[in-house]
């Protein structure tokens, strides 16, 4: 070329969550059994969408305004109405227009990010939702800024290195939040959210909270949407349909902007994002007309505790089965539906392996983990992969120097996800000691 066209961001972008399958799906060509449990869609995974979700959305589909572009901002009727839901609680206060949709919660970070002055960092957790990490480095055209989650203390954020690496980094002007958290299930109590807030008041920062999960919390924990603590901080929660729902195909979340007026550079911040909605024209139309519909049905609040209950059951479960394994650090997940097991530092080793049958396949997985500087977890998850049919994704791809993987509860028939979970705590043993 005749010059350089390659963003400076270009090499951060990776979504090993997604990448893993391509290897899956190659096993399975050569017929060996996969079990997906790399993804959060619990839709792919088997769970039924309810009856009558699916007649609200079919009557939705008989109406031709469903199929013409809505408003940049969104649906004003159902801005309104999750407006309405957020200042019922009596926390930050909103209108339609500080709610604006966007196709998806990945589309809503990729703006969130990329529109942000390229010196200005957002510091985020570690291991953190990949998306997150990707788009604030791409942007920045530099690795992540993280702060530590502490896999022994329930993966809850180490509010030290927070302050301190906030205080000492003078270029960081936002903090993400995610809660209840991808990849670690953790869900935050209140005190702990109260900190992080205090933190962002002190240095001025804005905050940027990743809610996707929110109604997702079980095990008798609980927490706060950062609407009801945030006070006077300029804030973004981030919100969608994807996980709760669930309906990922909708590509449908949004956003929600406390404090806006409070500070101009974070309205011409916020305007910008709404003006790079306008150029794109708007979000997807059905799934907006379907929320209020959906989120204020008479069956969704026993639909919702229905899926609560049953991700309760399968977490306690998989910590059953993981827990006692010597070497790993696992923590009982309270939220979200995925679980984040750690190896304890020094008990990998780039000579271990799995058995594969197929010799083809071992072939394939000795080339794959032999590349330069391939994590320990990657190999490890490789050589499960390979060895068992099990699909899951390494940790170090979480932006984090912990090494381990994440698994999904999202395996609908229980007998099944207790031999999945049997599986990989077999494999695991016998892969440290080969
Ligand atoms: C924390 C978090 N935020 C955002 C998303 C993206 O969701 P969406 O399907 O709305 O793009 C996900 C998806 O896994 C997620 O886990």
């Amino acid at each position: 070329m005749r010059n350089n066209i390659v963003h400076i961001g270009a090499g951060e972008l990776t979504y090993e969550i997604r990448a893993i399958v391509k290897i899956a799906e190659q096993l399975a060509a050569r017929g060996i059994p996969v079990q997906l449990e790399n993804i959060g869609d619990p839709v792919a995974k088997g769970e039924p969408v309810p009856a009558w979700i699916k007649r609200v959305v079919s009557d939705l589909t008989l109406q031709d305004c469903s199929y013409a572009y809505c408003p940049t901002k969104g649906l004003l009727e159902t801005r309104e109405f999750l407006a309405a839901r957020t200042n019922g609680r009596g926390g930050a206060q909103i209108t339609a227009e500080d709610v604006v949709f966007f196709n998806g919660l990945g589309d809503a970070i990729q703006k969130v990010y990329g529109l942000l002055r390229r010196e200005a960092r957002v510091i985020g957790p570690s291991p953190t939702y990949s998306t997150h990490s990707s788009g604030e480095a791409a942007h920045a055209g530099q690795s992540p800024i993280c702060y530590r989650l502490d896999p022994d203390n329930q993966w809850y954020p180490d509010l030290d290195d927070l302050r301190l690496s906030v205080k000492y980094n003078p270029a960081i002007s936002g903090m993400l939040i995610i809660n209840p958290d991808n990849p670690t299930g953790a869900v935050y109590p209140e005190e702990v959210l109260r900190e992080m807030i205090d933190i962002a008041r002190e240095y001025d920062l804005f905050l940027i909270a990743d809610e996707i999960y929110q109604n997702l919390v079980y095990n008798g924990q609980t927490t706060r949407p950062i609407s009801d603590l945030v006070g006077d901080v300029p804030a973004i929660s981030l919100k969608g349909i994807s996980k709760e729902l669930p309906w990922p195909g909708a590509r449908c979340g949004w956003m929600e902007v406390y404090n806006a007026g409070r500070d101009p550079v974070f309205d011409l911040y916020i305007k910008s994002i709404v003006d790079s909605k306008m150029v794109e024209v708007c979000s997807t139309t059905l799934p907006q007309k379907a929320i209020p519909l959906i989120l204020g049905h008479p069956e969704y609040p026993a639909h919702l505790e229905r899926r609560r209950k049953r991700y309760e059951r399968f977490s306690n479960l998989a910590y059953q089965l993981l827990r006692p394994l010597p070497g790993v650090r696992v923590n009982r997940t309270n939220g979200a539906f995925y679980m984040s097991v750690a190896f304890a530092d020094g008990l990998l080793s780039p000579h271990q392996t799995l058995p594969i049958d197929d010799p083809e396949v071992r072939v394939m997985v000795e080339g794959l983990v032999g590349a330069p500087n391939t994590p320990l977890d990657k190999r490890f998850v490789y050589y499960l992969l390979a060895s068992t049919g099990v699909c899951v994704v390494p940790l170090s791809s979480f932006h984090t120097a912990l090494r381990g993987f994440r698994i999904t509860l999202l395996e609908p028939d229980e007998d099944h996800f207790v031999e999945i979970y049997r599986t990989v705590g077999r494999a695991m043993e016998d892969y440290l000691a080969s």
